[in-house]
């Protein structure tokens, strides 16, 4: 085979691979189709709107913590009337239905001596502490705050009123907690 003869053949084969490539070329585009990502059809179904969703899209009651120092801690005492039937406000009191309060804040979370709390509260607990803005959320609605927690109390609505009743139990310590920045 001659140079030329060489030449002839190369390029015949290389036509035909040319050819051959254009062709699988114009028919992909022609004929691809995309595979949908989800097979079948997708049926949006629109949520109904629960009252309970809405409790779990983050918290709902408005802070504290700029409330505190000029809250009513007499106020406080008042209200805690309501809590007074589970808790007891005074230096060594005993647990009753609900564990002793006396130096609440900034008391980790479910560490009363010889209270039986629920795995709720253990759990939710983790290391935790009462800061002032996790009494305010969990006297908000404890149990939104904390799912299975077994405190029987329905919570305080008003700002001002947890403001209150927080205030109050910081005044149940030796040393009262410092109040927020
Ligand atoms: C019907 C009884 C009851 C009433 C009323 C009640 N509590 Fe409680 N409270 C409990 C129980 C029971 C627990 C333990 C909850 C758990 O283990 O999940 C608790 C836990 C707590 C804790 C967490 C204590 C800790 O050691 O971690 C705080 C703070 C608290 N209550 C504050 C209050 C305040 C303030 C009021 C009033 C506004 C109140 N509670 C009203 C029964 C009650």
């Amino acid at each position: 085979m001659d140079s030329f003869e060489f030449n002839k053949v190369f390029m015949a084969i290389l036509g035909t691979v040319f050819i051959v490539m254009s062709l699988s070329f114009i028919s992909d585009g022609l004929f691809h189709n995309k595979v949908p990502e989800q097979q079948g059809y997708a049926v949006e179904v629109a949520e109904a709107s629960t009252g309970e969703a809405e409790e779990d899209s983050g918290p709902a009651f408005e802070p504290i913590s700029a409330l505190l120092a000029s809250a009513d801690v007499a106020e406080g005492e008042k209200i805690f009337k309501k809590c007074a039937s589970c808790h007891t406000n005074v230096e060594g009191g005993a647990n009753k239905v609900g564990p002793a309060l006396w130096g609440i804040v900034e008391r980790p979370i479910a560490s009363a001596d010889g209270f039986s709390y629920s795995g709720a509260l253990k759990g939710y607990a983790e290391g935790k502490t009462w800061t002032y803005e996790e009494l305010n959320g969990f006297l908000w609605k404890p149990k939104a705050f904390v799912k299975g927690t077994s405190m029987g109390f329905g919570g305080i609505k008003k700002v001002d009123d947890r403001a209150a009743i927080v205030a109050y139990l910081r005044s149940l310590a030796g040393t009262p907690a410092p109040l927020p920045q």
